[in-house]
């Protein structure tokens, strides 16, 4: 059994670099892949989205059409990047983070390539700041696409803010919903302290979502896992 697990474990590893290697590269925005360089550099460059997860976030956002977006965890702003690259000339994105400074490090690629004038960032929080958006009642349904990749002991707090903040027919994703494949661990498996702390956090998230009738959900295999949440109603 745990063979199988391995096997299944490396047999994933070896899809995923199938996958770079074929469409993902290949086809990788010259900005994207100057970032992607620049954070690989960085201590905690484990935080980045992948290559792969971006390509599906550009290509999202552009088969839903969305032009009002938000952003919660930025770091250096790999997906933060994919997203602008594919909104609109005067689309936006709400981004917030707690670290100005790994913002920083990604920004003056994102000004080179031209896309820097749709960043409305905050530093800080992003919890307050969606508290005071939930009291302005223009803000409620206003967002076509939501993502979600910070804090994930926060992240059920965040949805019952973002679920009014996005429109009906708009898109939320959480991000790492399979946490470092820890959703599948057994109980006694030797998970890094992190993944450990988070996993139980993970887990509600996910059977929460599963059981939200204001969504339709989809939970995909793309980068640490990733959960589209439709809104319904
Ligand atoms: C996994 S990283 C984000 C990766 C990013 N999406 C990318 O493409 O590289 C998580 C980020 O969440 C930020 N963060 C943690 N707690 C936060 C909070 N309460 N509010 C906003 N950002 C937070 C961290 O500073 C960190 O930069």
């Amino acid at each position: 059994m745990a063979e199988n697990v391995e096997t299944n474990g490396s047999q994933q590893a070896r899809h995923q670099e199938y996958i770079l290697e074929t469409s993902v590269y290949p086809r990788e925005h010259e900005a994207m892949k100057e970032l992607r360089e620049i954070t690989a550099k960085h201590p905690w460059n484990i935080m980045t989205t992948s290559a792969d997860e971006g390509q599906f976030l550009n290509m999202l956002l552009k088969l839903i059409n969305a032009k009002n977006t938000m952003e919660i965890g930025v770091y250096t702003g790999y997906s933060l990047l994919a997203t602008t690259l594919a909104l609109p000339h005067d689309g936006k994105i709400l981004a917030m983070d707690i670290n100005r400074e790994n913002y920083e490090l990604g920004l003056p690629v994102i000004e080179k390539a031209g896309v820097a004038h749709k960043i409305d960032f905050r530093e800080g929080p992003a919890l307050p700041v969606l508290d005071e958006m939930i009291k302005d009642s223009t803000k409620h349904g206003s967002f076509d696409f939501i993502f979600v990749d910070a804090d994930k002991d926060n992240y059920l707090n965040y949805h019952k803010r973002l679920i009014d903040l996005v429109k009906v027919g708009g898109v939320i994703g959480y991000d790492n919903t399979l946490w470092n494949g820890s959703v599948v661990a057994t109980p006694d498996a030797p998970l890094r302290k992190y993944v450990r702390y988070y996993k139980d956090f993970v887990l509600e998230l996910n059977k929460a979502l599963a059981a939200d009738p204001r969504i339709e959900i989809c939970q995909l295999p793309v980068g640490d896992g990733i959960t589209l949440c439709r809104r319904l109603t």
